[in-house]
């Protein structure tokens, strides 16, 4: 039994990690081998070798054409994962073949399916669209995470942690002062938090990134898409800009589109992977430089504090009461999604070929 949430599409990695070189991912606990085939598709399969589960990631394994040679006894797989030469005899055994994942490379993204093959539906797979779109500069990362992916799912979900952990970044007062509305789809899976700030300082994030330099409206709408996307739709704005128009165009307003994918690695480690796309000063080089710089720095703040955090709770009998209020209102509700969907995860029978 794992916290997991199978039969649901992750993110595995950004389609720019991945190339013509073997590229090594856990994903809930699946060790997944990624490679790009002569033709540019993105391929994900298990990376252990059939015969003694040498990891096929690792020297002196390679990579020939579309063929995974192991570099322990030289067993070679195609791209379907199914085993085409082994060595000292004609005969390949039938059971000689790689689980293969399904992919999608999307928004910047790779997104594979952990679970059932055959429920993969590429429909089902949110979009954060503005990573991969002309009108947006994006900057992006990754980062390691040695606590379990539900403590950032937490951390994400209630943003008034910006301003005690990122006072001096992302966070003023304001932030926390100011109750949030939160809705909830569950049939779809998806939490929707807002805190709409009309009149707050602006933090130096955005002050040196737009040019802001008196107080600001600011608008955060968080879409959270269980299990793994979250969106921060952050409006930035001087006092007294008029409201976005009916046909939803904002002139006056600049626009942050943040973006994680949680990504569970192992119970106790995550994949935080994060970006932000922005809408204004597209080509300022320093503007870039500057975001990438402030808003990996906020992230390792949440890292530092989340693995202090992994350390307490894993140290801790189960079931040890919390205390929630308010702000966690949507944090709860993703809880709640999570859970539902682990346990029909979990009813779906394993496939026989894994
Ligand atoms: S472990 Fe891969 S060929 Fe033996
Ligand atoms: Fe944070």
């Amino acid at each position: 039994m794992t916290s997991f949430v199978r039969n649901q599409w992750y993110v595995a990695a950004y389609g720019s990690e991945i190339g013509r070189t073997l590229f090594s991912r856990t994903v809930c606990s699946e060790p997944l081998l990624l490679w790009r085939t002569e033709a540019g598709a993105v391929t994900a399969m298990a990376d252990r070798c059939v015969h003694r589960r040498f990891p096929l990631s690792q020297q002196p394994s390679r990579l020939d054409g579309d063929q995974v040679v192991c570099g322990y006894h030289g067993f070679t797989y195609g791209a379907d994962g199914a085993c085409v030469s082994v060595p000292g005899q004609q005969r390949i055994p039938r059971t000689a073949r790689l689980a293969t994942y399904p992919v999608v490379e999307q928004d910047s993204f790779v997104w594979v399916w952990i679970g059932e093959p055959e429920g993969a539906d590429a429909e089902l797979i949110p979009r954060a669209p503005w990573l991969d779109r002309p009108g947006w500069s994006v900057v992006s990362g990754m980062e390691p995470l040695a606590a379990r992916y539900g403590l950032l799912v937490d951390n994400l979900l209630d943003l008034s942690h910006e301003t005690y952990l990122h006072g001096g970044y992302i966070g003023t007062p304001e932030v926390a002062e100011t109750p949030i509305t939160t809705e909830v789809d569950e049939a779809a899976g998806i939490v929707r938090v807002s805190r709409h700030m009309e009149d707050a300082a602006c933090p130096p994030f955005y002050a040196e990134s737009t040019g802001i330099e008196g107080r600001i409206t600011r608008w955060q709408d968080i879409e959270y898409h269980a299990p793994c996307l979250y969106l921060l739709h952050s409006r930035i704005a001087p006092v007294g800009t008029p409201p976005p128009r009916s046909d939803g165009s904002d002139p006056g307003a600049f626009h942050v589109e943040v973006v994680y994918a949680i990504t569970p690695e192992t119970d106790g480690s995550t994949h935080d992977f994060w970006a932000v796309a922005r809408d204004f000063a597209l080509e300022d080089e320093k503007v870039t430089d500057f975001l990438r710089e402030n808003n990996r720095t906020v992230v390792l703040q949440d890292v530092v504090a989340l693995e202090v955090l992994e350390k307490a709770v894993a140290s801790e009998p189960p079931g040890r009461q919390e205390l929630s209020i308010n702000i966690d209102t949507g944090g709860l509700a993703a809880r709640r999604i999570l859970g539902r969907l682990r346990e029909e995860g979990e009813r779906r029978p394993e496939p026989a070929t894994r």
